[in-house]
């Protein structure tokens, strides 16, 4: 049987490890990619969800996280730092632990949730409050980086993306073709420029460390449709966001440090960078729990909002195979399932201990 053994040895051969490199992994990727039939019938085309909360930590950082951590070990660090909106911080604390680093993480007050924090905290990180916002911390993080002993494990870390392009060797692994359109949200925009990377290495030929030259995997890359938070939207605006606010705390990012790739990759593949508003969050966040039956945190369902969107504007492909990446899982940040379309907090129904009231509660005659 073969057994995953996480993304750095299923895919060494492109990425940037040797023989000698001891791996740090927590068995990340492998995670499924669902047919989504609800979403499929309503949009007319193929759609599919590639499920990111399924990672050892529940988010897609996992990916990335695996070879930072994996490098950060290979030159020596003896401690990584962070910043964070909390799934990093979850992802860097475990890989950290495995490895024996020292990890510290820095989280805008206030605005991390629950299971995040509880997370960070359980691996035993160095957990920073910091009185600012997500681009605050990143700014300090950097800093501490550039002038202390410590390395800096955030996205703008060039083997975050490294082992994030995995994401998009999965997929096409899977469907045995690129898609044509790959949906997902854009906070500090790593993932986006990562998949894009993916995607472009599958379709081209490379030359492994054997000197053999490997025909393509994929026939074509897809158009990359990001989706950003319509009140953390400064890709959309074009300018920076002081005071970013979106209840999906995930993406609550004004100044994204890959804003250039986000762009370079919606222009490469002929695609787009739009906005959602938290509503349409939470609508999508709604659809996926109760008609998919996959449980997301908010942020993670903006691709979703955004082909809803998009289809409701008759902007939407039809007869196309669509892949969403949804980024983190929902029992990191479960509070919004409890609140009811209509806003109001969804009860649940209280019986005594008898077969009459229960069958009557659930309505069986
Ligand atoms: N979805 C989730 C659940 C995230 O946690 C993030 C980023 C994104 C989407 C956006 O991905 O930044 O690569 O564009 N979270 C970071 C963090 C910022 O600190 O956990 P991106």
């Amino acid at each position: 049987a073969h057994v995953w053994r996480g993304v750095v040895h299923e895919y060494r051969d492109r990425l940037p490890v040797t023989d000698e490199t001891e791996v740090v992994t927590l068995g990340e990727g492998g995670t499924p990619l669902i047919r989504a039939p609800k979403l499929s019938e309503h949009t007319g085309n193929e759609v599919y969800i590639k499920f990111e909360g399924m990672n050892p930590t529940g988010s897609f950082k996992d990916r990335g996280m695996t070879m930072a951590i994996t490098a950060a070990k290979e030159q020596g660090a003896e401690a990584v730092v962070c910043a964070s909106t909390g799934n990093t911080s979850a992802s860097a604390a475990a890989y950290a632990t495995q490895a024996g680093l020292k990890c510290g993480v820095l989280v805008p007050d206030g605005k991390i949730a629950m299971g995040k924090l509880s997370q960070a905290i359980a691996h035993g990180a160095e957990l920073l409050q910091v009185e600012g916002n997500f681009d605050n911390c990143l700014e300090v993080a950097r800093k501490l980086a550039e002038s202390y002993p410590v390395f800096l494990v955030n996205s703008v870390n060039p083997a975050r993306i490294e082992g994030q392009k995995t994401g998009s060797f999965e997929v096409v692994d899977v469907l045995g073709d690129a898609p044509d359109y790959h949906l997902l949200p854009v906070g500090n925009a790593g993932n986006i420029t990562a998949y894009w990377k993916g995607y472009k290495e599958y379709a081209a030929p490379y030359v492994n460390d054997a000197g053999e030259t490997i025909a393509p995997v994929a026939t074509k890359t897809p158009a990359m449709w990001g989706f950003q938070a319509e009140g953390a939207a400064p890709i959309v605006l074009g300018h920076p966001v002081s005071e970013p606010e979106t209840i999906a705390t995930a993406i609550r990012i004004g100044n994204p440090a890959s804003w250039d790739k986000a762009e370079t990759a919606r222009e490469e593949s002929g695609g787009l960078i739009e906005s959602v508003t938290d509503d349409e969050i939470l609508e999508a966040h709604r659809w996926l729990s109760s008609r998919e039956g996959v449980f997301v945190e908010p942020a993670s369902a903006a691709g979703v909002a955004g082909l809803l969107k998009k289809h409701r504007a008759g902007q939407a492909p039809t007869g196309a195979t669509i892949v969403i990446t949804v980024t983190g899982h929902g029992l990191k940040d479960p509070q919004w399932a409890l609140r009811g379309a209509d806003g109001d907090d969804i009860e649940p129904t209280k019986v005594p201990f008898d077969v009459v009231s229960v069958a009557d509660a659930l309505g069986l005659e």
